[in-house]
């Protein structure tokens, strides 16, 4: 934790809110494949602010188009990703490390200790340095996580980082706290926020956080790019309905909307109203029924 003065200090940096709908080319999308087709459409409109997208993965999705694809060494893989993003140059600018190495497999971390990771750092990441800029492990916000990267960095001897990618689930003095906390540590890295989220509190919460933390991680030059968690539909959200930027229905959600930098008012999370349409047809199946045995 920071000593609260410091904390404080970093709350008066907040930018005071405005209604205007903002852009930023810090943003991306953490791309999940959707089960969706449709969904594509919605995040990728062309009016779109959105500059870049990672999916957990070293190649890019074929759907996806007019976004800069960051590759991800997601895991204790073959020697193969070297070979994969050299073959993107030079659309590929960044490569990301690997996925909550501080994590167990089950919630999507990678769990490998400091010294695997750092031993195929040196075979699978270390060999692009110059051709692209190299993103460290994204350890969780858990409290083991920066301790993680301390003993990676330590055992990575040879090893360059240009930047450090982070995630945080919680409020926004949380935020703030974890950010500032990293920034103090490692003073000359730029940190990107790559799974960023509030997770399952009410619509009012989640909206009034993504625009306190949207507008402050804007303002913030150490920090050079986010992707709010998630792409995806409402009612497959693992963080709950109401951070999604899709609808069940596969619409926009205000979320959706703010974070494209988009005009308008956005889709209800629509995870009630699914529901409501199911008990509908359920309802009229049964009168359907009730009719044939009547006639
Ligand atoms: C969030 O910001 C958008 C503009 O980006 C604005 O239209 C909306 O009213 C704001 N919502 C809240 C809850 O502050």
């Amino acid at each position: 934790m920071l000593p609260s003065s410091l904390l404080l200090t970093l709350l008066m940096l907040l930018p005071s809110i405005s209604h205007a709908q903002t852009t930023s080319p810090k943003r991306g999308l953490t791309y999940l494949t959707p089960e969706h087709p449709n969904d594509d459409k919605a995040l990728l409109s062309a009016d779109s602010s959105l500059t870049w997208y990672y999916s957990y993965k070293s190649l890019p999705d074929a759907a996806v188009t007019g976004l800069e694809f960051v590759p991800m060494l997601w895991g204790d893989h073959d020697n193969t990703f070297v070979a994969e993003v050299t073959s993107q140059l030079p659309n590929v600018k960044y490569v990301l490390g690997f996925n909550e190495p501080d994590m167990s497999l089950d919630v999507g971390g990678t769990a490998i200790s400091p010294e695997r990771a750092a031993f195929l750092w040196k075979r699978d990441i270390q060999p692009l340095k110059g051709q692209v800029k190299l993103g460290a492990p994204a350890v969780s916000s858990a409290e083991w996580g920066m301790p993680w990267l301390k003993s990676f960095f330590d055992a990575c001897d040879g090893c360059s980082f240009d930047f450090i990618p982070i995630h945080w689930y919680g409020n926004f003095e949380g935020l703030a706290s974890h950010l500032g906390h990293y920034h103090v540590t490692f003073p000359d890295q730029k940190l990107w926020i790559t799974e960023l989220g509030y997770a399952h509190v009410d619509l009012q919460a989640t909206e009034d956080f993504f625009n306190t933390t949207i507008n402050y991680l804007d303002s913030l030059d150490y920090v050079e790019r986010y992707s709010w968690f998630g792409a995806f539909r409402a009612d497959v959200s693992n963080v709950g309905p109401n951070g999604a930027m899709l609808s069940a229905d596969g619409e926009l959600t205000n979320i959706g909307l703010w974070y494209l930098g988009l005009e308008g008012s956005g889709a209800s999370s629509g995870a009630a109203a699914v529901l409501v349409k199911k008990m509908v047809l359920l309802g009229a199946m049964g009168f359907a029924v009730g009719w044939g045995i009547l006639c």
